[in-house]
């Protein structure tokens, strides 16, 4: 039942960011001049929020665009309704709706949804990660100088020592390649489908990385803070990663170099 709420609140809202991908909509600012947000994302998160109120009344809800509808529930929802927004609004087809549920505090569910490449990432404690009903393991590469990363940039610039620049830097001296898509639970999923060896990010949000953090963890990827430290979604910072190059890419974004 869970599950299937879950599937059909991520479909109806791809449905609209489909829908919206070929008419105009409104753009406007958050905080930071190029932190936008569009009516889509309104509209995606009001589905979304229909679908979990019809069917769990009592269920605690966190949001991107709404904040918290705090409820005393053992259950919480936490969503982005489009993550990945400026590639939405620029018609750039690498964004996604991302949502998901924690069930007494652990992450139990999460989904990531690209409609238009139709990649539906989906994942259960306890039952592996899948990418369209498939199952999916993270990369096996064991050198981080021959990986394959990924990485975002935070809309205001955070200038603090070794800082979003300097570690993106380091690895660009060396010629190791490292990609900003523009959607953090994008670059999750596609670490747990090795696509990516790793992923990292200075500054990211608890609906950014809800549903990426059990989908890789399910694909048997590691994910910490910035320390090392067992991740928690409701601070900045994280690693998530193969496994194997996870101590590596940790100290390079200590201050250490590749
Ligand atoms: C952003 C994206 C981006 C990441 C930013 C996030 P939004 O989310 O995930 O990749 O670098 O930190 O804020 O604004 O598109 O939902
Ligand atoms: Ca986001
Ligand atoms: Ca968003």
């Amino acid at each position: 039942m869970l599950k299937h709420v879950l599937m059909k609140a991520a479909e109806e809202a791809a449905g609209i960011m489909k829908e919206y991908s070929e008419k105009t909509f409104a753009i406007s600012n958050k905080e930071g001049i190029n932190n936008l947000v569009t009516e889509v994302d309104h509209k995606c998160e009001a589905v979304i929020f229909d679908i979990i109120k019809k069917n769990y009344p009592g269920h605690h809800i966190l949001s991107e665009e709404s904040g918290e509808l705090i409820q005393d529930s053992n259950y919480k929802w936490i969503i982005d309704p489009i993550d990945g927004t400026v590639n939405f609004a620029n018609r750039i087809p690498v964004c996604c709706v991302s949502i998901g549920v924690e069930v007494n505090s652990k992450m139990e569910m999460g989904v990531v949804y690209n409609p238009f490449i139709n990649e539906f990432f989906f994942a259960q404690r306890g039952y592996g990660a899948t990418l369209n009903n498939q199952r999916i393991y993270v990369s096996k590469t064991s050198e981080l100088a021959k990986s394959c990363l990924a990485t975002g940039f935070p809309y205001t610039y955070l200038d603090i020592p070794n800082g979003p620049l300097e570690v993106f830097s380091k690895f660009i001296r060396k010629g190791v390649p490292v990609r900003r898509l523009g959607s953090a639970a994008i670059d999750m999923c596609y670490v747990a489908a090795g696509r990516f060896d790793a992923f990292y990010e200075h500054k990211l949000n608890a609906w950014d990385s809800a549903a990426g953090f059990l989908i890789i963890e399910e694909a048997g990827g590691k994910v910490t803070d910035l320390k090392g430290d067992p991740y928690d979604l409701y601070k900045p910072g994280i690693i998530a990663s193969n496994g194997i190059i996870h101590n590596d890419l940790l100290s390079v974004v200590m201050g250490g170099e590749v």
